[in-house]
């Protein structure tokens, strides 16, 4: 049995639920720790070698988000064949042991580069000096590990993907005085989850403060799992009397849970829902009216700036490494600076879904259905 454990363990300034005592006693089946049974094509990626340099790449999970096996595998991919590099790309499907293995097999396979998206800091900085104890510069993949040797960050600005939640939460409820929220967070050992909070927060909080939205509970949710999180979010929907307005979700995967518990109660479509990652079932959504907003990560740029990264890393090149990781974050547990590619995150409603499938991410297909054929007329997608 997994708890919804209360807030953010790391994230500062976290809210804990009101006054609901949160005895949060959920049966939870893990339902992103899969133990893997599509992860690991023993060997490495189906995809022939392409003759290039060798990269081993680790994604963290499959079933927190549909953006690790649907954008950034192939993306990857492309971006590092096209640089002339052999990638090796896993996933260690939520499971902390298999994330430690497939790094102990990539650096004896004898990867010139291991690029990571880590499902914690601690097992991220762990297989990050064991890399770098071998001479191998590792990329940190969209997550920061904090505490960490990690040479080089991808990511988007995360703060600002937790900002455009909260400004279109505050969009979808403007006007609606006193109107009631709760926040479903993502996983406390993920640092992006607290770097979202962070940004959610800059609006909503004076908000709160000034009486213009009410805060009714705040939950992190352990490993981003969805399940879990549409049961969280249940318990405090009749924990207090059956009343929401705004939800903020962390990402898709959340909001498509929070979604169903809302349908349940016959409340789907008058509820705000943010969303993260631009997944064709959060889209889809939209178009229906079920969720307010996503946040379009344009993962292409993030594969593409690894690659590059990457294929100079790979020849010891620091300088054009350099040249490519021109800002830098701070890691405020290892108290230092790392160098980073971050990206421009993206916000999207129903009026600009558009744009998602324009840029090739979702086919209009996966997204334009019975329910939702009007909204992509009106759209002009197809
Ligand atoms: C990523 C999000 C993703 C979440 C759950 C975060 O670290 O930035 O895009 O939705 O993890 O997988």
């Amino acid at each position: 049995m997994r708890v919804g454990r209360s807030a953010l363990n790391g994230a500062p300034k976290m809210i804990a639920a009101l006054g609901l005592g949160l005895v949060l006693t959920l049966t939870a089946c893990g339902a992103n720790s899969s133990g893997g049974s599509s992860g690991g094509s023993a060997g490495g990626s189906a995809a022939p070698s392409s003759g290039g340099v060798k990269v081993g790449v680790i994604l963290p999970e499959t079933d927190t988000s549909a953006r690790w096996e649907g954008f950034d595998k192939p993306m990857l991919d492309k971006a590092m064949r096209a640089a002339g590099l052999d990638p090796d790309i896993q996933n260690a499907q939520g499971d902390e042991q298999k994330f430690s293995t497939l790094a102990d097999g990539m650096i004896s396979s004898g990867v010139k580069v291991l690029v990571i998206a880590s499902i914690s800091s601690d097992g991220g900085d762990a297989v990050a000096a064991k890399a770098k104890a071998q001479g191998i510069p590792v990329i940190d993949y969209d997550r920061l590990n904090l505490g960490g040797t990690s040479d080089y960050y991808v990511s988007f600005d995360n703060e600002k993907v937790g900002a455009l939640q909260g400004q279109g939460l505050a969009q979808a409820l403007q006007g609606k005085q006193g109107a009631q929220v709760i926040q479903i967070e993502g996983a406390p050992t993920d640092n992006n989850a607290t770097l979202f909070y962070n940004g959610q927060q800059s609006v909503l909080k004076p908000m709160y403060d000034g009486g213009q939205l009410k805060l009714v509970a705040n939950q992190a949710i352990d490993k981003w799992d969805n399940q879990v999180g549409g049961q969280t979010f249940e318990q405090l929907l009749t924990g207090n009397g059956g009343k929401v307005d705004g939800v903020v979700a962390a990402n898709d995967g959340l909001a498509g849970a929070i979604v169903t518990v809302l349908t349940k109660y016959g409340l789907n479509g008058q509820v705000a829902v943010t969303g993260q990652d631009a997944t064709a079932d959060g889209l889809q959504a939209i178009l229906r009216g079920d969720q307010y907003m996503t946040v379009f990560k344009p993962i292409q740029e993030e594969a593409d700036a690894t690659a590059k990264l990457a294929a100079a890393l790979a020849k010891g090149d620091t300088a054009t490494a350099d040249q490519t990781a021109t800002q830098t974050v701070n890691d405020p547990k290892g108290n230092r600076q790392v160098k980073s590619v971050l990206l421009t995150p993206q916000l999207i409603t129903k009026d600009n879904v558009k744009t998602v499938t324009d840029a090739g991410y979702v086919k209009a297909s996966e997204i334009c259905v019975q329910a939702t054929q009007a909204a992509c007329d009106a759209a002009g997608i197809k």
